[in-house]
């Protein structure tokens, strides 16, 4: 979603701003924007597409500038184009705003500022911000108040990220719902909405949280609230390194994140599984685990591909520990008014960490007494810092827009947290050392599939003239079902939907025909029969099959039109193995169809609206 980045200091701010927007692309945006200060001027550039095409812009001017913010939009008011990117700036053309996040009164704002006597050029919120501030620096306040006077009139969310001509020593961010971060330089400073847009420059940060304010000089800020209360704020060091957010020679990230989760998903169980005692270790619960095994309930809650792995969790949980376990989509959650008790614990599951539902389904949560655990991936994120407690993925910074990695190490994390329940509770110790064999095994099986990828190619070449596809799978496999589907809407724009293998015969069936292909994740397992029964009833009438099978499957080759053979597991951990072959489908569909997979149209990375 948009992306902010903002330079002071001794160099020039154009390249940096430039980088770092390109590392902000992939969180999703549709237009882009930069505005600076230079000889006693301002300037303010901006397309609609692409970041090259404003550093295509930028190239024939020469400009040799000290102070400059740059942003990448995400259009949620107003069609994406030129007048609707960012930066928004005041008549005069002196004070320049970009923002994240959505101001939710800005009819009424917009309302009362035209009455001053403001015309409105865009369609966006967000231009309410220049002209608020400005209509307090025309009553002769400076900067700093005047942006707290409008931040204090405005409702909504907003990472954002002020110049103005006047006072040129200086950019002013706040925060609220939107994240943002300092970084800290040598005589330069940085504002952020990612710290992968800064990592080339500064692995020292400050994160701002909400309500926050920071003003911000090129050789040192202050960090005040919007009340203007000082606040004494802790720098800390980043420890992602600028290779791991690179391609790394792979065509996509998309590619390279699944390609990676033999060491991803090692990442995420190393130093946590105890083989003597057949349990995990998870610190980040430390004092708090005789609370979550007691807990009368469990929830989970997330958006996304996490509440896909949510779903995975829902089972291996009521499996293993037999604490009831429910799964709620964050945005629903929210505003349903749940019944929430002091014995439950709730469970958020967040890649980025940032998913502004998520962040608000957890902060409800916590109003209401629950017991608010963490998932996440970006360390240091808005749900990793408020969560009560939590546990990190560790799968490494995940740049794809379609989530591939972050997904099998959410499963493991979720696998984690069942055994320690488990063990807690009446889990034997052969059977919670059974689990840790198998969790152990996964990385050279994942390995194993992963050389199935050309196999796997050459069968969405078959397919990239697909329209429909509908992906079934029962039990554990369900919920890949489910993620097989969203992988491949996500970044080829083919309809595809997930179901329980069961539910077919209650409308989906309909559908089926020569044209129509059907993934079906049919592993051995004690629903192998079953699910054998829903290939029969495709099969009869004539649609189209790919199956998910496993290694030692010679039977359904007679019913299948295309197999993937993969190793087997325990059935808890399966998914973990069948959801790679549903995302290298889904990949080289979407690459043969000629799309951009980095940057599927229309979604972002990291949802900090709702
Ligand atoms: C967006 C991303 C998805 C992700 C979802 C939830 O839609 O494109 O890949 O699953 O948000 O994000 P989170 O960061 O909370 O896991």
């Amino acid at each position: 979603m948009c992306g902010i980045v903002g330079y002071i200091g001794n160099k020039n701010c154009i390249p940096i701003l430039i980088n770092g927007l390109k590392r902000l692309e992939y969180r999703g945006y549709d237009s882009a924007g930069i505005a600076y200060l230079a000889d006693g001027s301002s300037f303010v550039i901006k397309n609609k597409g692409k970041v090259s095409l404003l550093e295509e812009k930028l190239s024939h001017l020469n400009i040799n500038s000290n102070l400059g913010i740059g942003h990448t939009r995400w259009a949620t008011h107003g069609i994406p184009n030129e007048i609707n990117a960012h930066p928004h700036f005041n008549e005069d053309k002196t004070l320049y705003v970009i923002h994240n996040g959505i101001i939710e009164n800005y009819q009424t704002i917009r309302a009362s500022l035209r009455k001053l006597g403001y015309n409105f050029i865009t369609e966006t919120d967000s231009e309410t911000i220049p002209y608020l501030i400005d209509s307090f620096l025309k009553k002769g306040f400076p900067l700093c108040k005047s942006v707290q006077l409008a931040l204090n009139e405005i409702e909504g969310t907003y990472g954002l990220a002020v110049i103005y001509l006047n006072e040129p020593d200086k950019i002013i961010a706040a925060r609220k719902g939107s994240p943002l971060i300092l970084g800290i330089g040598e005589n330069e400073n940085f504002v952020a909405s990612d710290v992968s847009a800064i990592l080339a420059h500064t692995k020292q940060v400050v994160y701002l949280e909400d309500g926050e304010m920071a003003v911000v000089y090129k050789d040192h800020f202050v960090v005040k609230t919007i009340e203007d209360v000082e606040i004494k704020k802790e720098i800390t060091e980043i420890t992602m390194s600028l290779e791991e957010i690179d391609k790394g020679g792979y065509p996509h990230f998309m590619l390279k994140e699944i390609m990676e989760q033999p060491d991803s998903v090692q990442n995420s169980m190393r130093g946590r599984l105890i083989y003597e005692e057949g349990t995990a270790k998870l610190g980040g619960l430390e004092g708090y685990i005789d609370r979550i095994v007691n807990s009368k309930r469990i929830i989970i809650s997330a958006c996304g591909t996490s509440w896909h792995a949510g779903l995975v969790g829902e089972y291996m949980l009521e499996q293993f520990t037999r604490i009831p376990t429910e799964v709620e989509y964050a945005s629903e959650f929210r505003y349903r008014n749940p019944i929430i008790s002091k014995d439950d614990t709730i469970i958020f599951i967040s890649q980025s960490g940032e998913t502004a539902d998520t962040l608000a389904a957890m902060r409800e949560a916590k109003r209401k007494g629950a017991l608010a655990l963490g998932i996440c991936n970006v360390v240091g994120s808005s749900i990793a810092r408020e969560s009560m407690t939590g546990i990190y993925t560790h799968a490494g910074p995940e740049i794809g827009v379609a989530s591939t990695k972050a997904f099998s190490s959410q499963l493991i994390v979720l696998a984690l947290i069942t055994l320690l329940i488990a063990r807690k509770k009446d889990m034997s110790l052969v059977d919670g050392q059974g689990i840790v064999e198998e969790m152990t095994k996964l990385p050279d099986k994942i390995r194993q599939i992963l050389k199935l990828n050309s196999e796997i190619e050459a069968i969405a070449e078959k397919f990239k003239s697909a329209t429909n596809f509908l992906y079934l799978g029962r039990g554990y496999n369900f919920p890949v079902a489910l993620e097989g589907a969203l992988k491949l809407k996500e970044i080829s724009y083919i309809h595809a939907e997930g179901y329980p293998a069961a539910e077919m015969k209650h409308g989906p069936i309909a559908l089926i025909d020569d044209n129509m292909p059907t993934v079906f994740i049919a592993p051995k397992d004690s629903t192998y029969d079953k699910i054998i029964s829903n290939i029969e009833e495709t099969k009869a009438r004539k649609g189209v099959i790919i199956g998910i099978a496993s290694e030692n499957d010679d039977n359904i080759d007679r019913l299948v039109d295309y197999s993937i053979k993969i190793p087997d597991t325990i059935r808890m951990l399966m998914p973990i193995l069948t959801v790679i072959p549903l995302q290298l489908l889904a990949y080289h569909i979407a690459v043969k169809k000629g799309l951009n997979v980095d940057q599927p149209r229309n979604l972002a990375k990291s949802v900090t609206v709702e």
